[in-house]
C-alpha cells in the first residue's frame, strides 16, 4: 500500500457553490446586499408616528424596507438607504453621513455621492403625513 502523495483537493465547487459560498463571504463581511425586486413598483411603508422623529437626526429602524428618515428642524425627508452602485445596505454615520460597506462609496447628508464607486446619488421618497399623524413614505424599488 502507498501513500498517494498528491492530496486531493476538498475545495473544488461548481458554479453554484462558488456563489454560495461569496455570498456567505459578503454577509460574514457585513455586506447585505438587498433584493428590491426591481420592479420599481411604488409601495407606501407607514413609518408610524411623525412625532417620533421629533429631534434633529438620522433614524435608521427602516433601513431594511430601504430608507433611513432625516429630521432637519422643520423638514421630515426620506432617504434611500440603498446603495446606487450594487444595492447593498448603507450605514447611517455619527455626522450624517452615509457609508457603503460592500466597495466603500460614500455620501453626504443630503445624499450626494462624495466618493465611487457608486456614481447616482441616493434618491429622495415621497412623504406624506396621514389624518392619524403618520409619516408615509412612498418608496420606489
Ligand atoms: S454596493 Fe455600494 S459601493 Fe458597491
Amino acid at each position: 500500500m502507498s501513500a498517494d502523495p498528491t492530496p486531493e483537493c476538498c475545495c473544488q465547487l461548481d458554479r453554484r457553490g462558488f456563489l454560495l459560498l461569496a455570498a456567505s463571504a459578503a454577509v460574514a463581511a457585513g455586506c447585505e446586499s438587498v433584493n428590491t425586486g426591481g420592479t420599481g413598483t411604488p409601495h407606501i411603508v407607514d413609518a408610524g408616528p411623525a412625532s417620533a422623529y421629533a429631534k434633529d437626526g438620522v433614524y435608521s429602524q427602516y433601513r431594511s424596507l430601504g430608507f433611513f428618515v432625516i429630521r432637519r428642524g422643520s423638514q421630515l425627508t426620506a432617504l434611500s438607504s440603498i446603495c446606487t452602485h450594487r444595492q447593498c445596505k448603507l450605514d447611517a454615520e455619527p455626522d450624517r453621513t452615509f457609508y457603503c460597506p460592500c466597495h466603500g462609496s460614500t455620501f453626504d447628508p443630503a445624499g450626494k455621492v462624495t466618493e465611487g464607486p457608486a456614481k447616482r446619488d441616493l434618491p429622495t421618497f415621497a412623504t406624506a403625513t396621514n389624518a392619524s399623524g403618520h409619516l408615509l413614505v412612498t418608496v420606489i424599488g
